[in-house]
This record gives C-alpha cells, structure tokens and sequence, in this order.
C-alpha cells in the first residue's frame, strides 16, 4: 500500500547526511503507530516522489524486494528480518517455527546474490530458535529485526570512519585540493539503513572538512547511480558529476580519478567482490592506470562459506529493464517508454564478480584489511570460524 506521495525540490543543500527535505529518514522502520507493520521509502519513485510503503505481511516483503521497492544489500537484508517478523505474526496456519521457516524461503528466493538476505534470516531463526512461547517469539523477531537494522547503520557510520582516513591521505598528497571518487550503482544510504558503505568515508571526509568530488556511473540498466545516488549526494551538497557507465577508464586515463570506492552485494572470505554489473570493468581499468580501487562493506556482506568469487549466484533480470526506461514524464508521472524495437533480444546480468587480486583493500567497520583470505579472517577470527 502507498501511503504518501511527496514531490521532491530539488536540489536539497544538508549538512547532515540521510535527510530528505530536511528530515531524517531511515529507509525502513517499524509502523510508530501500528506495530504490526513496516514502512519503506519506495525507491522505484526516487528521485522525483517521495513515495512511503506500508508492508503488512511476508509475501508483501518478498515481492518488494523482488521488484527492487528496496535494493541494497544492506537494506535487503534489513528488509527481510522485518520480513521474518511479519512471518511471525500472521494468522496463517501453522506453528510459529513453520510460519518462519515458509517466510524464510520466500525471502530467500526474491533475490539471490546479495549475502545479507540469507544471513539476516538465520540469524533471526538461530537468535529466536531458543524461545519456546509463542507470544514471546513473535517479541523476540521484532527485536531481533531491529538490532539487524541498528546494526548496520551502525556499521556503516564506523566503517565511514576507516575509509575517510585514506582519503585524507590522498588529499594531503594532493595539497588538499579536491578528492575525485569514482562510484559505481548506489551503495549509499538508500542502499542501507543509513549511511551507506561506499558513501560513507566521503560523508565522513566531508563532514573532516576534506574536499571530494564524485564521478557517479549512471548504472544501466536500472540506473541507480543517475537517479538514487546523484541524487543523495546532491541532497548532502556533495560535489558529483554524472558519466555514463563507459566514461570511467577515460577519466582514469586523463588523471581524474583519485580513486574508485564502491560496494558489495556478497564478498567471498578471499576476498573475491559481487556488485553491480560493471564493477569488474572498472576495476581492469584502475588496475590499468595505477589507480586504487576500494571496496566497502559492512561484516554481514561477507559469504564465509565461499572461497571462489565464480560460484556466487549471479541474478538475471527481465530483459525489459534494457529494453525500456523510465523516467518523469511531462505530466509529473513515473512513465516508462520503449527504447528499441519491439522484439529484440535482452540479457540482463545484473552483478559481476571483481576478483580479490584487483581490489586495493575492504573497508568494514573493524578497518581496513587486504582482499584475501588471511587478513580478513585475521580481522574477522569469530565469524570466520563459524
Ligand atoms: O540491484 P541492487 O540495486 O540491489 O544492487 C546494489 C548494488 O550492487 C550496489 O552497488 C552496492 O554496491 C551493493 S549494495 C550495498
């Protein structure tokens, strides 16, 4: 259900990171005035309407997830341990155990790579499997999905902390002149709770008071860069410039690229990186031209039973998402027309895989670590064992 329709202005000036017209928002947060539902900012709308979605059971979530309602590999996840809540608490028959365990797997199947979706499930399966009482479960859901959600914006806001400090180090070299990232998708705050992890160093350097400029891919075919992650700098008066996806090893080439910082949807322990589709080219292209190319992300991105990057599930979407594009119509409305002919063949890989021997370092919220396997079980020894 949608409950509110906000036309965005633009361009919105903040000094303070995460708000929208002035407010703070999360991406997702609990009902304040009815506990039995969630409510998400609907980010196919941004960043023209501010669009606030009510989710009211588990099959709601799925499907918003799905249909990329919420995106993000940390918002996924946060979206589906509120999800196993609402599992929790339907009238559908069955026993609290099965209704999660049903809820579980429809999660589980709306998207395949990113890692924080099957995890943030476990985990509220395993943090609630000791809580025989009914009534006392369905509680313990709810707080387990909020520490899930706390959690990572707290993550995000350290690890912003670590990654700010390398580019410090690439301003001094630079006699503090500006900084120019290179960023590819949205990995921001709409990719979250709140922060973001690959925004959040340049929201720290900014806040440092350390000049940055972001190159943002416009990231075809669902365009997150051009509509979510313009936009969100634009909101934190963060200097960013647009490029089309095929600009990045040209500006590198030209020296206008200080470094490439982007997210993760899953990380292998050996550090091997999925995200978005075209990630791996950029990365080729910074190995190229010397340039350091970063990968930031909080610990529940990490796969620790993986090792080789090739075996993570790799999402195909709809062909229609190349085929067509959306954008404000003249009449103020999302409209989505037709950009080839009818009929033409479309394949939509929407993740890539970076191997770790291309990544400079992971930025997480213990710090920054080489991309392989003994530094980052070295920084990570109690979930690595797991
Ligand atoms: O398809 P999406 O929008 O859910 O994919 C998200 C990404 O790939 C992001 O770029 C990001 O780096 C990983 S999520 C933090």
């Amino acid at each position: 259900m949608l409950m509110t329709v906000n036309t965005i202005n633009h361009p919105l000036p903040y000094s303070i990171p995460m708000k929208i017209n002035g407010q703070h928002h999360r991406t997702i947060w609990p009902d304040d005035n009815d506990p039995t539902k969630i409510q998400i900012i609907d980010q196919r709308h941004l960043p023209h309407h501010l669009v606030i979605e009510t989710l009211s059971s588990v099959q709601e979530t799925a499907a918003a997830i799905r249909d990329m309602h919420v995106r993000g590999a940390g918002l996924i996840g946060s979206t589906a341990g509120f999800g196993m809540y609402l599992a929790a608490i339907s009238s559908e028959n069955g026993t609290i155990d099965e209704k999660l365990d049903r809820g579980g797997r429809l999660l589980c199947a709306s998207r395949p790579t990113a890692s924080n979706l099957a995890w943030a499930v476990k985990r509220i399966q395993k943090e609630t499997a000791g809580v025989s009482r009914e009534e006392e479960k369905k509680k313990m859901t709810f707080t387990v999905a909020c520490a899930i959600a706390d959690e990572d914006a707290d993550y995000c806001r350290r690890l912003g902390e670590h990654g700010k400090e390398l580019i410090r180090a690439i301003s001094e070299q630079k006699g503090g002149a500006p900084v120019n990232i290179l960023t590819h998708c949205n990995a921001g705050w709409l990719a979250f709770v709140d922060w973001g992890s690959a925004t959040a160093p340049i929201y720290a350097a900014r806040d440092a008071g350390i000049a940055v400029h972001v190159w943002v891919d416009e990231t075809r075919p669902w365009n997150q860069g051009a509509k979510l992650t313009a936009w969100e700098l634009q909101q934190e008066g963060i200097d960013n410039t647009l490029i089309t996806d095929n600009a990045g090893g040209h500006l590198m080439q030209k020296r206008l690229v200080d470094m490439v910082l982007v997210g993760t949807d899953r990380t292998t322990r050996s550090g091997d990186v999925a995200n978005k589709i075209g990630t791996y080219l950029k990365a080729l292209a910074a190995k190229d031209n010397n340039i350091p190319f970063y990968v930031a992300l909080p610990s529940s991105t990490f796969d620790w039973a993986l090792r080789d990057g090739m075996k993570i599930p790799i999402e195909e979407r709809s062909g229609e998402e190349i085929t067509q594009v959306s954008g404000l119509g003249l009449n103020g409305q999302i409209e989505t027309v037709q950009l080839t002919a009818p009929g033409t063949a479309a394949a939509n890989y929407s993740f890539d895989i970076t191997p770790a021997r291309l990544v400079s370092g992971l930025i997480t919220e213990r710090g920054i670590c080489n991309a392989n396997e003994e530094a980052i079980t070295a920084l990570f020894p109690d979930l690595a064992d797991r």
